[in-house]
Order: C-alpha cells, then sequence, then structure tokens
C-alpha cells in the first residue's frame, strides 16, 4: 500500500469519528494519505486555507489537553476555519444541561464537534442528536485520532503497516482500544502485555478479532511483558493511571512496575523498533528516561502527527 500515491475514492459526507471501527481500511488508508500530504505541503508553508474557509469547529473538553486541544485549534486555523473552545464546566453542559440539547442547539451554530469527555455514550449521543460531523478527541473507551497519529508514524518509520508487529506494554486502556482497533483493520499484528486486572475489556479484543478475519492480523494478550515484546516493530507504553482514575493511582503503580518499559525489556525488540507514547508521559514510571530519550523515540514525531491526521480529518468530514 503506497499511502504517498493512495487514489482517494471515499465518501465522508455525513460521517462522524466516533471510533476507528466505524471506518474501512481503506477509509483509514485515506484519511492517512491525505495527511501525509498536509505535511509535506506544511513543511512549505503551504497551510490550504480554503478548505474550511469560514467554518467553525466547537471543542468541548471536560478533561484537561495539550495536544489535542492545540493540534485542533491550530489545524482549524490552518484550514482557514475558527475554533472555539468550550470548557465543559463553562457551558450549561457541566451544569445538567442534556447531551441531547446541547447537540441540538450547537449544531445550529457549528459546523462540527470535537469533544473530549468520560462517557463514550456521550460522544455518540452528541452524533445522534445534533446534524453536524462530531469528532471524538478521548473518551475513557477511545482515542481515535491518537490511533490516526499512531499509524501515520508507523507509516513514516517503517513505509508499511501490514505485517509488522506492534507490542503494547501496561493498561488495557483507552489508548491501547484504539491501537487494537486500529491495528487490526490495517493488518498490523498486536500484542498486549499487561497484569491480569487490568487486561483488555472483551468487547473491544471481540471487535479486534473481527477485524483481524479480513485483515490477517495477529493478536496475542498476555500477561508476560517479554512474550509480548519479542521480535516488535513497535513498542507502545501509555500511562498506568489515565484521567480520571487518579484515586487509584497508588494501587497501579505497584501492579504496574513490572510492565516498565526500561532499557532491558525494550532490548527484546527488534534492534530496529521504535518506541511510541500517546504523552504525557510519567517518565521513570511506565517508561525510563533512557528509552523515551533514545534513539528508536519517536514521540515527538507521533505528537506532531496529531496535527496533520487531524487536519485530514476535519477536511474529510467537514469540507464541502
Ligand atoms: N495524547 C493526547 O491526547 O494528549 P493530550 O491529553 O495532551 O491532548
Ligand atoms: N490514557 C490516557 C491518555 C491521555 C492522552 C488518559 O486517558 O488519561
Amino acid at each position: 500500500m503506497d499511502l504517498y500515491n493512495y487514489i482517494p475514492r471515499e465518501d465522508f459526507t455525513q460521517r462522524h469519528l466516533l471510533s476507528m471501527q466505524d471506518y474501512s481500511a481503506n477509509e483509514i488508508y485515506q484519511v492517512l494519505s491525505l495527511a501525509l500530504k498536509l505535511k509535506k505541503e506544511n513543511k512549505k508553508k503551504i497551510f490550504h486555507n480554503n478548505i474550511l474557509k469560514g467554518k467553525t469547529l466547537g471543542m468541548i473538553f471536560s478533561k484537561s489537553s495539550t495536544r489535542t486541544r492545540v493540534s485542533f485549534e491550530v489545524g482549524i486555523h490552518q484550514l482557514g476555519g475558527y475554533g472555539l473552545f468550550l470548557n465543559s464546566s463553562d457551558i450549561q453542559l457541566g451544569r445538567g444541561e442534556s447531551i441531547e440539547d446541547t447537540a441540538k442547539v450547537l449544531s445550529r451554530y457549528l459546523d462540527g464537534c470535537m469533544i473530549r469527555t468520560y462517557s463514550q455514550k456521550d460522544v455518540e449521543d452528541l452524533a445522534r442528536f445534533g446534524s453536524m460531523p462530531i469528532i471524538n478527541g478521548l473518551t475513557d473507551l477511545l482515542h481515535p485520532c491518537q490511533a490516526f497519529a499512531d499509524l501515520m508514524t508507523i507509516y513514516e518509520a517503517k513505509g508499511v503497516l501490514r505485517g509488522l508487529k506492534l507490542a503494547y506494554i501496561g493498561d488495557g486502556n483507552n489508548v491501547f482500544n484504539s491501537l487494537l482497533i486500529a491495528c487490526t483493520k490495517v493488518g498490523i499484528n498486536i500484542s498486549f502485555g499487561g497484569p491480569k486486572e487490568y487486561q483488555p475489556q472483551k468487547d473491544i479484543l471481540q471487535k479486534g478479532y473481527l477485524n483481524s478475519e479480513y485483515s490477517g492480523s495477529k493478536i496475542l494478550i498476555t500477561q508476560d511483558p517479554q512474550e509480548a515484546i519479542e521480535d516488535a516493530d513497535i513498542v507502545y507504553t501509555d500511562v498506568w493511571t489515565s484521567m480520571g482514575q487518579e484515586e487509584e493511582a497508588l494501587r497501579r503503580y505497584e501492579v504496574f512496575f513490572p510492565f516498565q518499559v526500561n532499557k532491558e525489556l525494550f532490548s527484546q525488540a527488534k534492534a530496529d523498533s521504535i518506541f511510541l507514547h500517546c504523552l504525557p508521559a510519567h517518565c521513570g514510571e511506565e517508561v525510563t528516561k533512557e528509552v523515551i530519550e533514545g534513539k528508536n523515540s519517536m514521540v515527538f514525531e507521533e505528537a506532531e502527527n496529531r496535527l496533520h491526521v487531524q487536519k485530514a480529518i476535519m477536511a474529510l468530514l467537514m469540507g464541502d
């Protein structure tokens, strides 16, 4: 699959990005291909500020963010539109106005809306009751924009997707869930190594197995980080305590410590493996300084790619 010369043929009008599960492999390739093109042009200071000229993206945040907020806001600005930051506690949603009414009202003003919140159902309801494209900017369940940036970074590093092995070490959380879906859509083999009590949830795994029947991806779920990481082309980890789980932090620290991605564990992946992390990282917990700052780490390229994939997503979903 040559994503630098991919011929676009999918129709994204009337679409949302709630989960990558709703996208076919070809739709994923089209997003990635456009993102690669926009990135190349961005480096030449070509911004295409006509694509979303006069359009407004609402950005609702119920949780903190650096990358998602800034990359969406800069991204829509570069495409000629306007990004409206809405802290959920500043709007009536935070005082109990329903998602249904919020969706109906905001659809009268906005051309699209990105939301970062707790419940995946709230994101789905925003799409159900509104009449504008909705983009999931992270829920407790999923983080599809991150997974798009991850696939882009992997493709840039390796030149292929299908047949690679990604090892995810740590918590079976939102970032893992979206990665599992992403990898099994495009034929990347994925292994998970994490403690017994934080294994991936069954309904997400079922989606992964279903996707792999079409893509040929192999899935390995283990409690042994060494087994998971063996011969990996990509090593991925995320924080042990996600937003909203702060009161469990101490317990999680103890349980996850044997799953730290340190030099010794990382050396069991392929010599040319890359290290990815969605960031923010807790250096000295899920990953050591040596690994995240090492020559195989691509975490800042990965963070940059949030800008390019989200520009592609907004252009496809909100463009004329
Ligand atoms: N990776 C990511 O979504 O980062 P932020 O929480 O800073 O948006
Ligand atoms: N799993 C983390 C990802 C942050 C981008 C969280 O949900 O807090």
